[in-house]
């Protein structure tokens, strides 16, 4: 699928399923090499991230098994896997699999994970918190070489709650000796997954999902089965898309506990909801109300993954929106390609934007140039008047598992190709 087709002024109807979560299958696989034995992670999604970290896993000799309810990872050859010697640095491993092995390898060198579209990305917080745990870092051009003689627990603060350091933390020091105390953690509802499926392994963990988490050191995990939690921000792309297009849909399993800010914001924006133990029903003309100011934030606070979807619904209707991206230094590159729209956005500064709505957006051709951003163009696409092409598909294959066929299946005019 290299480009997507979308005609809009449709509202949309029906209901539709929600996968699992991208950022807590992510370090859960990861999570799995701490263990022995056959880890079954249910509800994994079906996305290309996920399948770009099965493929690192076979490289450690684990053994990959998909099944009706999710996947299966086997790492009892891990243990006795020779991985060749470039194995860790010929990989452009996420970077959580540092936590994940540095409980077991006492040398390993990694490739440093880079910068990407919305952001350098830098990951000095992951790397003061694992030296004060007892890990020196050297570094050559773009690996990083990891060694120590045993982890230890500490006290670690974050002057920011990075959800991936979070993670790192968490991983290191489950397998270290003592007690780790953390404070400024990310609270996330996906560190707190990552400290579910850990306990169901054998773990020590307190306050995952916390500012404040607490691990005490085991010697060894043992596997486990574990349900990943759905996708909040794939549930809040769909709520948004709803609230620009307008309609009545339910969205099954949306993890309305974990959306709180999400739903404040949908409320402003005029959207009807009606919440279920099952999942999320919304109403919506397709007319939103203006929000003068509004900002991303670390969670509980508005998401960052998010905004590229609110900044496009917030392009139509009357009056002006401040909408301040305080997590990311450079996640308005979807602003180039809305305005080929119509959109009117004026770049107050690198984190700041100026949406003043318009009456309608129109048709265009388009470019995905990363994840959340292509799917915003998806939304920008089903609300305008005409056909817009939208390319660089395999952004938003990363994340969403089949966001045509969910469209569709809602009445949207959309197809792949
Ligand atoms: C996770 O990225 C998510 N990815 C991101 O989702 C999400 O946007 C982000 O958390 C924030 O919620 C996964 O979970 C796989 P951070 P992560 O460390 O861990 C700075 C998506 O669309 N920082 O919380 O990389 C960093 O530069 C993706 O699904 C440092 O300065 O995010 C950024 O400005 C995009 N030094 C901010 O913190 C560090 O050592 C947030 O980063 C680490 C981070």
């Amino acid at each position: 699928m290299n480009h997507i087709l979308c005609k809009g002024g449709m509202p949309l109807q029906g209901s539709v399923k929600i996968q699992g979560s991208k950022n807590a299958a992510l370090p859960i696989l990861a999570a799995t090499l701490m263990t022995e034995g056959i880890c079954h992670i249910r509800n994994c999604p079906k996305i290309s991230d996920v399948y770009s970290m099965l493929y690192l896993l076979e490289k450690l000799c684990c053994e990959v098994k998909w099944d009706l309810e999710g996947v299966r990872i086997d790492t009892r050859n891990v243990r006795k896997c020779e991985p060749c010697k470039d194995t860790f640095s010929c990989m452009r491993s996420s970077i959580c699999l540092l936590g994940a092995l540095i409980g077991r390898e006492r040398d390993l060198t990694i490739e440093s994970p880079g910068g990407c579209v919305i952001g350098e990305r830098p990951i000095n917080l992951h790397l003061s918190a694992l030296e004060k745990m007892g890990v020196q870092f050297t570094f050559e051009e773009s690996k990083i070489h990891a060694v120590h003689h045993g982890l230890h627990g500490t006290h670690i603060t974050l002057p920011f709650p990075s959800v991936g350091a979070t993670e790192n933390v968490i991983m290191a020091a489950t397998l270290a000796e003592g007690k780790t105390i953390l404070k400024g953690a990310a609270m996330e509802p996906e560190v707190r997954a990552l400290g579910e499926f850990l306990n169901a392994c054998g773990a020590k963990i307190r306050g995952a999902g916390t500012n404040l988490i607490e691990v005490e050191g085991v010697r060894n995990l043992e596997a486990a089965t574990y349900e990943i939690p759905t996708d909040r921000i794939v549930a809040g792309t769909y709520l948004l898309t709803l609230a620009g297009c307008g309609g009545n849909v339910f969205l099954q399993n949306a993890p309305a506990k974990d959306m709180k800010a999400v739903l404040e914001i949908l409320r402003e924006l005029g959207v009807g909801l009606e919440l279920s133990g099952k999942g999320i029903f919304v109403q919506a003309d397709g007319h939103v109300k203006r929000i003068p100011f509004v900002k991303t934030m670390p969670y509980p606070g508005f998401p960052t993954d998010l905004q590229s979807l609110l900044l496009t619904v917030l392009t139509v209707g009357e009056g002006e929106t401040i909408l301040e991206e305080t997590v990311f230094e450079n996640r308005f590159k979807v602003v180039d390609e809305l305005r080929k729209m119509g959109a009117c956005i004026e770049k107050i500064d690198e984190r700041k934007v100026c949406i003043k709505g318009v009456e309608c957006l129109r048709g265009a051709g388009v470019k995905a140039l990363e994840l959340r951003g292509g799917a915003a163009l998806i939304t920008a696409g089903l609300m305008a008047k005409g056909q817009t092409r939208i390319q660089g598909v395999k952004y938003i294959e990363r994340g969403y598992e089949n966001i045509c066929r969910d469209y569709k299946e809602l009445g949207a005019r959309i197809t792949s190709g």
